[in-house]
């Protein structure tokens, strides 16, 4: 019997830049997946969730996705045997400790749980950042999720403490120490987020529209300067500016951090949040007044929507002394004022999973 632990990750900033080459900074979280399983004769492979029927899929016949959770670990098992891995029989049971559709990544936990038990069952060596891809392609071409290697490479890469700098052009990843005295508060806006849905995919194509207009390989290679070009439509520059604007703010961010500059690092999620809203407009008005809420409060630093958007929760960067009361206030206030009783989760950067620990 083999165990693995895969965490969710939280985008700290560098919103949507992922998939236009940018830069991000995220960090993986203490709520995760956990993977149980062992190997068994034949080539039958047995999934199993708490609350789920158990599904039934074979490693020598292609699956096909059914729209289910399934589809991630399945999804990664097809593309390990697509890759060449000799996959066998095997049975796993996943729990997980993370809120789905809160935009922490559940799907990249599940899937980076699944590869790495894939590897320690079958005894595959495979390189961290290889793993990372073959999840994405998982996601990209079986579950049919359009994402940027984002959440794979937080889930993989993470470190207890450490903030992750991804720079997805070169997809090298550095690690910054996260300073002491501050505590991530997530908070769900009561709203699901869904990658599956429509918005994310035309965010897209319109932040390719603007690279192609300002004839530049990705927006990561323009900056907010060059926006002003005739040939971009008031709402492809609005969206091109979100994404400019969040690589200069990642930037400044791995700065403040280095600095250990709190008020500063605070204040550039809550230009990342303002941007989202009005540049972007991938925020939602619960997660406006979330954000609202928060900023107003005197413990608290900053805060923004977190994860593609649309629904999900919010990050607010809280002084530690304040954690306690600042997770009640927000509760309390946002509840008189939506009538939405929502949760939220303390969490502490953890360690990402790895094939070869
Ligand atoms: C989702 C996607 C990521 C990234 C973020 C937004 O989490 O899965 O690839 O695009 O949205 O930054």
């Amino acid at each position: 019997m083999h165990e693995v632990f895969a965490p969710g990750r939280v985008e700290l900033l560098g919103n949507h830049t992922d998939y236009n080459s940018g830069v991000v900074l995220s960090a993986a979280l203490d709520l995760g997946t956990t993977a149980r399983g062992f190997r068994r004769d034949g080539t039958s492979i047995k999934l199993r969730s708490v609350g789920f029927p158990e599904v039934i899929v074979d490693a020598v016949t292609p699956s096909q996705p059914t729209g289910e959770w399934s589809d991630y670990p399945v999804g990664v098992i097809a593309k390990f045997i697509e890759a060449g891995y000799a996959v066998g029989g095997f049975e796993v049971d996943f729990s997980a400790t993370l809120p789905v559709g809160a935009g922490l990544s559940s799907s990249a936990s599940i899937e980076v749980a699944t590869a790495v038990l894939l590897c320690k069952l079958f005894d595959f060596k495979i390189a961290p950042i290889d793993l990372a891809r073959i999840c994405k392609r998982a996601e990209n071409e079986f579950a049919g999720v359009n994402c940027g290697i984002l959440d794979q490479v937080s889930c993989v890469f993470g470190r207890r403490q450490q903030a992750i700098f991804l720079d997805c052009r070169d997809e090298s990843v550095r690690r910054i120490p996260f300073p002491e005295g501050v505590e991530l508060l997530i908070v769900h806006s009561g709203v699901k987020h869904a990658l599956t849905g429509g918005e994310y995919n035309e965010r897209r194509e319109q932040c390719f529209e603007a690279a192609r207009i300002l004839g530049v390989a990705a927006l990561r290679d323009a900056s907010t300067a060059d926006l002003i070009h005739p040939g971009l439509s008031e709402i492809v520059r609005k969206r091109a500016a979100h994404i400019t604007g969040e690589n200069e703010r990642v930037f400044a961010g791995v700065d403040a951090l280095s600095r250990g500059d709190l008020k500063e690092f605070g204040a550039l999620l809550t230009a990342s949040h303002a941007s989202s809203m009005n540049n972007f407009e991938n925020s939602t008005p619960e997660l406006d007044i979330l954000v609202r809420i928060a900023t107003g409060l005197p413990g608290i630093y900053g805060a923004r929507l977190t994860g593609g958007g649309f629904g999900g929760a919010i990050i607010a960067l809280v002084a530690s002394e304040h954690i306690d009361n600042e997770m009640v206030n927000i509760l309390e206030r946002f509840q008189n004022e939506t009538g939405i009783k929502t949760a939220a989760y303390h969490c502490r950067i953890g360690d990402g999973a790895r094939p070869d620990a």
